[in-house]
Order: structure tokens, then sequence, then C-alpha cells
């Protein structure tokens, strides 16, 4: 008889988001005249900049034409966009990466979901904990996370605390600890907002390196990044035989309507003899038919020179918010982390408010809307996020009002 596949009933209701959606629904209906500030969400606010609008309306054009009509291309994605991704890396990480080595695809979402395609079933998985979701939540589809347990801890997946004893980096398992087969990082971090220093980053590569462990390096905030460190694991030597990277527009420079993002598979990286590139290829080019023309035209435009300076002001009026809202919190005596190299800041409750209270709290006394950190796990108890996506003004007037609320 026909069963569904019984790991998704496994899985918990995606519970943070409608739950956020609930109690403010619920508060607006007790109070319509309530001017509610969303600094909850991950998604980006600014448009769309003149060059990336110029090339989509060009790829449109193009669109119109018999003659530069274009219907499927490759899987992989089209050889100018990975060209110009490679000469990026090439130009600005000092990376040097041939174009067969980069996947464009739709998300990041995607990738870091579907990336478990090419590993065994049984293959363990380690997450931060607080963590992107998707990471957790895909690789309990496939049965790698085990059950899930009441104290909301997958029984299969190794957990790598982030805290701030640890300034929010995880530490390599220890000796006698069982060792991951998959290690998803994920820096600039959602939802601590952390970033990772060199020899932090070199000490997990080289832990990969010596227990044959395949990173998977999730660098959606990289463009974020305002310090002396790593935008790409790419930096660090010896990475290219034991890490995959995911990049993406999104933030980058505002796909995420769009679509846009890519993969890097280095030609080094083999398990069992096996190169994973030629098994991503093989699995992209079977259940993926290529990322949109348009946003792949528009995808190049990025890395123009017009492009690149066009999205660092967009980033840079994020950056703003971020430093305002980390600036103003840390005046408020309130615990801040984040914020520097990434558009998220990571907050301590006061006198250790559940994240859900504290949540409670701010929509009714302040009518700011933020996100539990529990909701990224257990670990993210006791924590809140803020987004730096707002617009400054609506960032300003959240901020006022925080501050109205912690010192009347
Ligand atoms: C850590 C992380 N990775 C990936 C994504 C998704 O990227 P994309 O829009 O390319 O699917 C997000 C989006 O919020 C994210 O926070």
């Amino acid at each position: 008889m026909l069963k569904v596949n019984e790991h998704f009933l496994q899985l918990p209701g995606s519970y943070l988001f409608s739950e956020i959606a609930r109690r403010v629904g619920a508060y607006r209906a007790s109070k319509p005249e309530a001017d509610i500030i969303s600094l909850g969400i991950g998604d980006v606010t600014r448009p769309l900049v003149p060059s990336v609008i110029r090339a989509l309306h060009e790829a449109v054009e193009e669109q119109a034409g018999e003659k530069t009509f274009r219907g499927y291309g490759p899987e992989q994605g089209y050889g100018f966009l990975r060209e110009a991704i490679a000469g990026h890396y090439a130009r600005r990480r000092q990376v040097a990466l041939q174009p067969d080595e980069i996947f464009v695809s739709d998300g990041a979402k995607s990738d870091t979901g579907n990336i478990g395609d090419i590993f065994a079933p049984d293959a363990v998985v380690a997450v931060c904990d607080p963590v992107y979701p998707v990471y957790v939540d895909t690789s309990a589809m496939t049965g790698r996370a085990g059950t899930y347990g009441k104290d909301g801890r997958w029984s299969r997946l190794i957990y790598l605390p982030c805290s701030r004893d640890n300034g929010f980096c995880p530490q390599l398992p220890g000796p006698h600890d069982p060792v991951p087969d998959l290690i998803y990082l994920c820096f600039p971090n959602n939802p601590t907002g952390a970033a990772i220093k060199a020899d932090a980053l070199r000490d997990w590569v080289d832990y990969a390196l010596r227990h044959g462990s395949v990173i998977l390096y999730d660098a959606a905030y990289e463009a974020y990044i305002t310090e002396d460190i790593p935008h790409s694991i790419f930096e660090i030597e010896g990475a290219r035989s034991c890490a995959i990277e995911f990049g993406s527009f999104s933030k980058l420079a505002g796909f995420t309507g769009l679509r846009l993002a890519f993969t890097v598979m280095p030609h080094d990286l083999r398990v069992g003899g096996v190169s994973l590139n030629k098994l991503w290829n093989r699995r992209q080019t079977t259940k993926f038919n290529g990322a949109s023309y348009l946003a792949q035209k528009a995808g190049e435009a990025v890395y123009t020179e017009p492009g690149q300076r066009e999205i660092a002001e967009v980033i840079a009026y994020y950056q703003q918010n971020a430093r305002q809202i980390r600036q103003g919190l840390s005046d408020l005596g309130l615990e801040a982390s984040g914020g520097v190299n990434a558009p998220y800041i990571w907050l301590r409750t006061p006198d250790n408010t559940s994240s859900w209270d504290f949540f409670d709290t701010l929509l009714q006394q302040a009518q700011v809307v933020g996100t539990p950190g529990s909701g990224f796990g257990p670990g993210g108890e006791g924590y809140f996020r803020l987004t730096a996506f707002g617009s400054h003004a609506r960032t300003a007037e959240a901020m006022d009002r925080i501050r109205r609320l912690f010192v009347g």
C-alpha cells in the first residue's frame, strides 16, 4: 500500500512565522489604529538598482525578437554569468574558480536544501544552534535528522551550540565527540549576525580535511561584511577539497523576488573517490531546468562596474540601519551582537525574559515586531532577532519606541 514519506510527518508545523502572524493579527484586531513597525522580516525592501533594471529591460526585448529569443538555457547557468561570478571571486577574493565549478540556480534556499541528494541517506549532519531552519528541516525530510524530541532537538543531528560564551561561533567537536559527515556553517550568520574570522574558519577546514567531512558553507550574507575577514571559505587553504559554498543574489542585490543564486562545487572535492561536481551536475541536469534568462542577465549586470557601485549603496543603506539598531540597544544597556558584518542584530532579552514574552512586550508596548530567537532552535531561547531591512525612517521610529519602552 502506498505510504507518504513518513519523515515529513515528524516535522513540527512551521510554527514561527505563522505564530508571529497570529499574534500580530490578534493585536491588530484589538487595536486597529496601531502603527506596527516590522523589524522581523528577512526580506529586502529597497528597489532593484538601475543597472539591473536596464539589463532586465534589454533581456525582455531580446525575448520579443525572433532572432534573439531564448528558450531553455544550460541547466548549470549561462557561461556569461558563470564567468562573471568566477571573475568576481578572482578580483575581489583572490580565489581562482573555473566557471564549470559554479552552478547557477534559483535560490540558496533550494540549493542548501537539495544538496543532501548527493550524499548517503545515513550521513550524519551537524548544524549550529540557533540555525537557519532550512538545514534542519530538509535533513529531517530525508530521515537524516532522526526523530523530533520534546526538547525541540532531533535525535540524529549534531548540534553545535552558538552562544555568547563562544561569540556565536561554533567550537569544533572534541576528540571523543561523534564526527559529522556534513557540517552546515553560515557566515555571516542568520539569525545571530555573527561573522567568522579566518583562524576559526581555518580550524573548521582542517577539521573537515582530517575527518573526511564536507562543509556546506552558506555565504548568503557575505556582502554585508565590513571587517577584514573571509567572504568565501575558499579563501582558506585546503577548502577546495572539503567545502561547497552557496551564494545568493537575494541580499546581495535585492533579488528575493527575481530569484538567482549559485553553488560552488570545486573539482578537487571528492568523496570516496567520486567527484561531487559530477554528481551535482547529474542532479541539476535531471531535476532543474535552469534559472531564467532574465534573472541571469540581471545577475550579470550586478558584476559590472556601475552595478557594483549601485548595490554597494543599497547595502550601505541597510548597514546604516544595522548600526543604528545595534547602537540604540547598546545605549540602553541591552546585550546586542551582530549588525557589524550582517543585517541581523541578535539581542539578549532583558531579565531572562523568554523570547516569546519579549515578542509580546515589544508588540504590545512599542508596536514593534521582531523574531523570537527560540524559533531558530533551542539555543535561541532568551534571544530576539531584529533586521536592518527597513527604511531609515521606520527603523529610527522603531528604535525611538524601544528607547521609550525602556527608559520611559
Ligand atoms: C542563511 C540563508 N541562506 C539562504 C537564504 C535564502 O536565499 P535565497 O533567497 O537565495 O533562496 C536565506 C534567506 O533568508 C538565508 O537567511
